[in-house]
């Protein structure tokens, strides 16, 4: 019984594969594609950034389903698009769960990323051959950027209303077409129900289907090349009679079985924070987008969600000159095209943070406190003391890409070893000593601000 079954199941596949590359797809980015033996715990967010575009993707149909973008006030007085959030949370059946699940999602994302991306950084995977799975990856962070603040505007609360005020306005410095440009973005001289609709049309259908093609994008330029790993080594020089790298495991079933591991205990933070705390601390959801969207009343304080801190502060800390505050916008610009040109910058010999020399070492670690340290301040009211520190941490965030050509020449690296290592204690313990460094850093940072 069991043996026809098997008969079975391979003639449908033989159907199948006759018509569709399935096992061979199957395969090459699967059961023969050889990654790294030594992939470590940074190696977790890309299989976890997979899973909360698809948490996005699911929740948000969801939400689609009983949300209405409409910004008229309705028979309570209150914007449509206001009071449709309440009915999903407090009428729809498990709308609750849905939109934290939503929101929460949002703000994971990217912690995610962000993790992701500094997995790259430290261990050079934007290099050669990988520049394009690195500039595949800015273009997703870019969209994200997007995706994260049109999806803002839809609660159609007061930082919502007003969120998009400002950055919207930000476009009209622009020299010459600059005021026009921002009235087509909005698609009306202010923040209006037009723009509600068009950003619910680009956040979910638009941005998603540019954001799902980039993700595919990025994986077949990485499978293309093959993954790189903690030590920077190229896993493919060293192959064995079969061309199988004498360094490499099958991704499935070594890496889903691990991955599946990642996924469990991110899942257990996940459902703690949308759970139980849902607000994250006023920072994934802000406590004046509880309030309607309201023309007419301006809050107290406008600032971004916590992950685009670090870009606002930059934008702030930068003065008005010649009359025209287009700098700021373009040293906000500048800081996220830096992070796309890094392949090109990075001059060094080595790829893995494990065999470069102090200057580098030293310069993750400074460029990680003024990243914080840009995104604490980001958040809060502007005072000048605080302008002040933010102008300083925006110079080293631009040094240490705009010195990099520089500095990472000079710098005096260690060769690196001819096969793969698996990391050793000594390693883990100078990991810790680096985290410390980083956060006691930026928490001293944060305590005297
Ligand atoms: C929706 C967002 C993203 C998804 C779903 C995603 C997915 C993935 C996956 C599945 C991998 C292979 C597994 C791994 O190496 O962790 C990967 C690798 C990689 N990703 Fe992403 N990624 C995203 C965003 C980004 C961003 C924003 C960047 C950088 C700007 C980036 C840069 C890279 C690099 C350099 C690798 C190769 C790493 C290595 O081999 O060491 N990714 N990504």
């Amino acid at each position: 019984m069991a043996n026809q079954t098997n008969d079975k199941t391979k003639a449908l596949l033989g159907w199948v594969d006759a018509r569709f590359p399935l096992t061979k797809m199957w395969n090459e980015h699967l059961a023969q594609y050889y990654a790294p033996k030594n992939f470590n715990f940074w190696y977790y967010f890309g299989s976890l950034a997979l899973l909360v575009l698809v948490i996005q993707i699911v929740s948000g149909i969801f939400l689609t389903m009983n949300y209405k973008p409409d910004g008229n006030l309705n028979a309570y007085h209150l914007p449509a698009a206001f009071t449709a959030v309440e009915y999903i949370m407090r009428d729809v059946s498990g709308g609750w769960v849905i939109r934290y699940m939503h929101s929460t999602g949002a703000s994971f994302f990217f912690i995610v990323v962000y993790l992701h991306m500094f997995r790259g950084l430290i261990y050079g995977s934007y290099k050669k051959p990988r520049e394009l799975v690195w500039v595949f990856g800015s273009l997703i962070f870019l969209a994200l950027m997007a995706e994260a603040f049109m999806g803002y505007l839809l609660p159609w609360g007061q930082m919502s209303f007003w969120g998009a005020q400002v950055i919207i306005n930000l476009f009209a410095a622009i020299p010459v077409i600059g005021p026009d440009l921002s009235t087509w973005i909005r698609g009306d001289f202010n923040v209006s129900d037009v723009t509600l609709n068009r950003f619910f049309a680009l956040h979910v259908i638009a941005v998603p289907l540019v954001l799902i093609g980039l993700v595919v994008a990025h994986v077949i330029a990485l499978h293309e090349v093959g993954s790189n790993n903690p030590d920077g080594v190229e896993i493919k020089k060293l192959k064995d009679e079969n061309g199988v790298p004498l360094d490499g495991i099958p991704f499935h079933p070594y890496y889903t079985v691990k991955d599946i591991l990642g996924v469990v205990v991110f899942l257990i933070v996940f459902c703690a924070v949308m759970f139980f705390a849902p607000e994250g601390g006023g920072y994934f959801l802000e406590a004046p987008n509880f309030d309607a969207a309201n023309p007419l009343k301006t809050p107290a304080h406008i600032a971004p969600v916590w992950y685009f801190t670090p870009f606002y502060a930059i934008l702030r800390a930068i003065p008005s000159f010649l009359g025209t505050q287009v700098w700021g916008v373009i040293g906000m610009g500048a800081a996220v095209v830096l992070i796309a040109l890094l392949p090109w910058l990075d001059k060094g010999e080595v790829k893995s943070i494990r065999y470069r020399g102090p200057i580098f070492k030293i310069a993750v670690v400074v460029f990680v406190i003024s990243f914080i340290g840009l995104g604490i301040l980001g958040a809060l009211v502007a005072t000048d003391t605080r302008t002040l520190v933010a102008r300083i941490l925006s110079v080293v965030y631009f040094s240490f890409f705009l010195g990099m050509p520089f500095y990472t020449k000079l710098d005096k690296d260690r060769p690196i070893p001819e096969r793969v290592t698996m990391s050793t204690a000594k390693q883990k313990v100078m990991f810790f000593i680096y985290a410390a460094i980083t956060l006691v850093g930026s928490y001293l940072f944060a305590v005297n601000i």
